[in-house]
């Protein structure tokens, strides 16, 4: 390729100049195909620890280890070119302390080539974030409703209602003075979203946040419709692929048993070279 052909790669450091510009495009991803896909369209692709429930019948993300973040952080770096891609540190992997986390966040980094980890808490988790940032690992952070810590919260409920709204304003103010370049935003009431999108110089990133953010992130499988365990309220579906894709299956099921599938030397019209 040559330089003026040179696809650029959006940097942390890009994603945080953008606070107060053009919302930021953030999606999930957890293969090549679909890494393929979102790339051209997204700001910023996410390995969201959400891989352990959409890919691997977890009904939490608690089920995510480092190994499965690896893997699958290695086939979506393999399917991007431009995005920045960020990986989320797995539950476990990080709490112990910053050093824990520091080990594990440069593993995360090397194995895969991503520029930045994800993490959950606020006020709580400053000092690894600090620590991270000082030493050469750029920070996504993650507050409200934090879905690692479902068995404290007691259930994936808005945060920050009422009086708990000072609780995610001093994890907002944390993260951002530990460094974090930017701040995920997980199911808070409008009026707070609006408020710390305002007072934050790091671009807030909404998953049922409102469009008072800086910018939104989905699981890609909750927008096309893969996903259909349940149906999180604050996701637009712009396609029904999980109804296209059994409507598929099925007309290939009555194909095979009505005996309608080819003889080795023939092929479709449309037959691309096989396997
Ligand atoms: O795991 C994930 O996919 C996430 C996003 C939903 C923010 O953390």
């Amino acid at each position: 390729m040559s330089a003026s052909n040179e696809v650029r790669r959006i940097s942390p450091s890009a994603v945080r100049a953008r606070k107060g510009q053009t919302p930021l495009v953030v999606l999930t991803a957890y293969t090549t195909p679909i890494a393929r896909l979102v790339d051209p369209h997204c700001d910023v692709v996410l390995v969201g620890d959400s891989v352990a429930m959409v890919l691997h019948g977890h009904d939490t993300t608690l089920g995510a280890t480092m190994e499965m973040m690896i893997l699958h952080g290695q086939a979506v770096a393999r399917g991007l070119s431009r995005a920045l891609l960020v990986i989320d540190m797995p539950f476990g992997s990080y709490e112990e302390g910053p050093e824990q986390a520091f080990r594990n966040a440069a593993r995360i980094m090397r194995e895969t080539g991503a520029a930045a980890v994800k993490l959950e808490g606020g006020v709580h988790m400053a000092e690894t974030i600090a620590f991270l940032t000082a030493r050469g690992i750029p920070v996504m952070a993650h507050i409200g409703l934090t879905p690692q810590s479902v068995n404290t919260l007691g259930g994936y409920k808005v945060q920050g209602r009422g009086s708990d709204s000072t609780r995610i304003r001093e994890d907002a103010v944390a993260v951002e003075a530990a460094g974090a370049f930017s701040v995920v935003f997980e199911k808070l009431p409008e009026s707070l979203a609006r408020e710390l999108s305002a007072a934050l110089t790091i671009p807030t990133i909404g998953i049922g946040a409102s469009a008072a953010c800086d910018g939104q992130v989905l699981v890609v499988d909750d927008m096309l419709g893969l996903f259909t365990s349940f149906r999180p309220k604050f996701v637009r579906r712009y396609a029904e692929l999980g109804e296209t894709a059994e409507t598929a299956i099925a007309a290939y099921a009555e194909d095979v048993r009505a005996r309608r599938f080819p003889a080795p030397e023939h092929t479709f019209p449309d037959e691309v070279p096989s396997r």
